[in-house]
């Protein structure tokens, strides 16, 4: 397994949020977390990265208990992440944001920069403007491309959606798809458009309240309404 959780409970200071979570991704899986707002999805995937001390259970990553181990590490170890909003340095050019994001830690294998422009050829006319003056979606294959420079085993992806036109909704789709043959990278995929989780993602799985409540195929996403029998908060 890629990664493997069990009965992982995180939450901010006294206030559990994530409740006894446990799920497994396999190498190489494609893997959703739909949910309405407020539900824990962002708190999860800050749980994996080590962003959040994991209260009880376990997290492993290939077979290796990592949660206990710092985001550095984690990072180090080939997990990847794209934080919701994340907007980079809005006043450095789109090539210094790339440069920076395998300066700050360096990982063992960092990519090239011309194999991620290859992966990203959008970003290659942009290299020299501030990413600040890039539009919404072009911002957000910023933020993807950076978290890629870091080469990871497993990416984990928070809305990468939102306010995101759906031509440039079609490309992140269709550059993470690249990422996941080229690269062979794990996704787990946590957006609101479910439209886009499963045209990636096989399988998908529910949270409600900070509990995975149920597992979806990527038919039933689009053709019944996963969410329609959870409450929104
Ligand atoms: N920094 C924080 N401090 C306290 N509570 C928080 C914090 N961030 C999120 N929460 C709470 O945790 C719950 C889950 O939030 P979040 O993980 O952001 O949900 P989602 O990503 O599914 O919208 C919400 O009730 C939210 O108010
Ligand atoms: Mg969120």
């Amino acid at each position: 397994m890629m990664l493997a959780l069990r009965d992982v409970s995180s939450g901010y200071g006294p206030v559990t949020v994530l409740r006894h979570v446990s799920f497994a991704l396999a190498e190489g899986e494609i893997l959703g977390i739909v949910g309405h707002n407020g539900m824990g999805k962002t708190t999860l995937l800050r749980t994996l990265m080590g962003l959040l001390k994991t209260a009880s259970g376990t997290i492993e990553l290939g077979g290796q208990s990592i949660e206990t181990e710092p985001a550095h590490e984690r990072s180090r170890r080939g997990i990847g992440y794209v934080p919701q909003g994340e907007q980079g340095f809005p006043t450095l050019t789109v090539a210094e944001n790339l440069q920076l994001a395998v300066a700050m830690n360096p990982p063992g294998r960092p990519l090239t920069m011309d194999d991620v422009l290859a992966l990203f050829p959008r970003l290659r006319p942009l290299l020299d403007r501030r990413s600040g003056a890039l539009s919404g979606g072009e911002r957000q294959l910023l933020a993807i491309a950076r978290a890629v420079m870091r080469a990871p085993r497993l990416l984990l992806l928070d809305e990468m959606t939102e306010g995101v036109q759906p031509s440039i909704v079609e490309e992140i789709a269709e550059r993470l798809v690249a990422l996941h043959a080229e690269l062979s990278m794990s996704l787990l995929i946590v957006d609101q458009d479910l439209a886009f989780v499963a045209a990636l993602a096989s399988r998908a799985l529910v949270m409600q309240k900070g509990m995975l409540v149920k597992e979806v195929s990527s038919t039933e996403l689009i053709q019944s309404n996963v969410l329609g029998g959870f409450d929104a908060l």
